[in-house]
């Protein structure tokens, strides 16, 4: 307040000089004396109240995030890397990092889960310009992976506020990766390939080992008046439940939910039977699930253990592998990881996803 009164007597004092004169400017005066304080301004209860209130839009997207998997809150109290991507500290740290030993050197007692301050400047201005979202820079590199020449990845498209999502939906430390005519063995374990939310290399047609051709070189938008993109599907209206609305999709798709599951029937049964000939040919590992089922022949309670996914074959700790394969059994276990890992079963990008898994069970054929 005090500066304020200040700063309206010395742009006062400026203005008569300049409507009274026309000479060079003289010397600067000296500061006027403080002026008395303001009065009290309104009740600061009444600011806090326009977003903690139920019925506020702050009330309606508090529950649709704590309901959502963004509040899980796994891997935020780890050091390492992984609080880049699971944490909150860790992700403002790295988006703003010098040196990767800001986010490595972070402590245990530093770190939070997922939260609004991950992506909104929650108390900054105690207004709705805190909604603006905390870093929408263009992902141009893998910030944390090595970057590796041989797999393309890590320079995506300037989405705008989608470049959020795709800092951590990526691929983490591809180490070893061989790229689509490397010779040398590959080294590779239970933890190897390219993480759990590669979403983003895949929707910018990048990340698997392009074997054969016919890839699509841009990213995923088929569609010139909507925009195929992370917040369009999974954030639609705002909706940070993270759940697809398909309400958005019915004007251009009648058919939604078929076209849908066309793509993902074909991607979901060809991945199955990739997956079956990788684990025979010593590259995969079954992910298996215990069920007890009652058998009507036998009359009694029996146990069946169900495939439920693979990873990779070997015990080595990190991505780092000990378990070494001819180069081509490698390229093929990766491109099964990167696009079970996607989730989407092909909807992230139907022909990027159906071109690779094509391509590679082409590969595996040979081998
Ligand atoms: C523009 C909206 C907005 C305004 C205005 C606002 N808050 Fe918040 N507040 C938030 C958000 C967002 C969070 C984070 C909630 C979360 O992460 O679960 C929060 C969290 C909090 C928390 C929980 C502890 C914490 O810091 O996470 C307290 C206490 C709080 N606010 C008090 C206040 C008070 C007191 C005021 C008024 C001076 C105020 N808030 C004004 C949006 C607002
Ligand atoms: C480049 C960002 C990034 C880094 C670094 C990272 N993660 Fe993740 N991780 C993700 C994303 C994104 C997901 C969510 C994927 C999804 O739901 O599809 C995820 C998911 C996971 C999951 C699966 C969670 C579940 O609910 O199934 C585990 C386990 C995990 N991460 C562990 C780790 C550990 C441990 C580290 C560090 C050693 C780490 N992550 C580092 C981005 C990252
Ligand atoms: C993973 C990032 C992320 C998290 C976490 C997140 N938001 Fe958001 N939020 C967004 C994005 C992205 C948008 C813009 C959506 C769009 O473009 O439709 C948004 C929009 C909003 C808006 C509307 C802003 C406006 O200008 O109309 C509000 C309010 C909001 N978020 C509140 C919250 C609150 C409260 C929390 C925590 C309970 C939260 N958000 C957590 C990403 C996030
Ligand atoms: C700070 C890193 C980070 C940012 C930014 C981020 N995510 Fe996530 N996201 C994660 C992690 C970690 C998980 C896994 C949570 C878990 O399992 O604990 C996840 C999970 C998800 C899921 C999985 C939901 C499920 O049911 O399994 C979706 C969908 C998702 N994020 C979409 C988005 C979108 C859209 C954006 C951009 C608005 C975004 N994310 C921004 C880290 C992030
Ligand atoms: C064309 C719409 C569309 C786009 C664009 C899209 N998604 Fe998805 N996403 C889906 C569908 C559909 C699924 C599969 C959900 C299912 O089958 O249950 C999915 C699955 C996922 C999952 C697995 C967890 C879950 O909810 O099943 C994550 C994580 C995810 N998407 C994140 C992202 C991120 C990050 C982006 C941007 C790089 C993105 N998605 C872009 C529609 C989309
Ligand atoms: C404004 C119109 C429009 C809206 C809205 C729209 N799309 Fe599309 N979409 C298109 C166009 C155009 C294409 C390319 C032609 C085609 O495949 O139908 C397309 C293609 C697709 C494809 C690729 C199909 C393939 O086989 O290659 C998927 C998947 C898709 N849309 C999903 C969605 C989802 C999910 C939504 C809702 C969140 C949505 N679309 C909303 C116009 C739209």
């Amino acid at each position: 307040m005090k500066k304020a009164i200040k700063l309206l007597s010395i742009l006062f004092f400026f203005g008569v000089i300049l409507m009274s004169c026309e000479g060079p400017a003289g010397i600067d005066g000296s500061d006027g004396t403080d002026g008395a304080d303001g009065v009290a301004g309104a009740d600061g209860t009444a600011i806090c109240m326009t977003c903690h209130n139920a019925g506020t839009a702050y009330a309606a997207k508090f529950d649709q995030f704590y309901a959502s998997a963004h509040a899980l809150g796994t891997y935020f109290d780890r050091t390492g890397d992984c609080s880049g991507c699971h944490s909150t500290d860790g992700y403002l740290a790295r988006m703003d990092f010098t040196s990767t030993s800001e986010i490595f050197d972070l402590d245990l007692t530093e770190q939070s889960a997922i939260s609004c301050r991950t992506c909104h400047n929650v108390h900054t201005a105690y207004d709705a310009t805190d909604w603006a979202l905390t870093f929408t820079d263009q992902v141009t590199e893998t910030i944390l992976g090595l970057d590796n020449t041989d797999v393309a990845s890590g320079v995506f498209e300037d989405m705008g506020d989608v470049n959020m999502c795709v800092q951590c939906h990526q691929s983490r430390n591809p180490i070893e990766v061989p790229s689509a005519t490397s010779t040398t063995d590959v080294n590779i374990s239970h933890y190897w390939g390219p993480h759990h939310g590669p979403q983003g290399n895949i929707l910018n047609s990048q990340g698997g080992v392009e074997v054969g051709t016919g890839y699509p070189t841009t990213a995923f938008n088929p569609s010139t008046s909507f925009s195929h993109d992370c917040i369009t599907c999974h954030m639609n209206e705002g909706n940070h439940s993270l759940a697809l609305n398909e309400s958005a999709c019915t004007s251009c798709h009648s058919d939604i939910e078929d076209k849908l599951a066309a793509i993902q029937d074909e991607v979901e049964g060809k991945l199955t039977s990739l997956g079956r000939t990788l684990a025979a040919l010593g590259g995969l590992d079954p992910d298996t699930e215990t069920e007890t089922v009652w058998n009507e022949t036998l009359g009694e309670h029996v146990e069946t253990i169900d495939t439920v996914g693979y990873h990779a074959m070997g015990s080595g700790y990190g991505g780092y592998g000990d378990n070494p394969v001819a180069a081509d059994l490698g390229r093929c276990v990766f491109n099964y990881l990167i696009i079970a890992e996607d989730q989407s079963l092909g909807v992230h990008n139907p022909d990027y996803i159906i071109t690779l898994l094509d391509n590679t069970i082409t590969l595996v054929e040979t081998l």
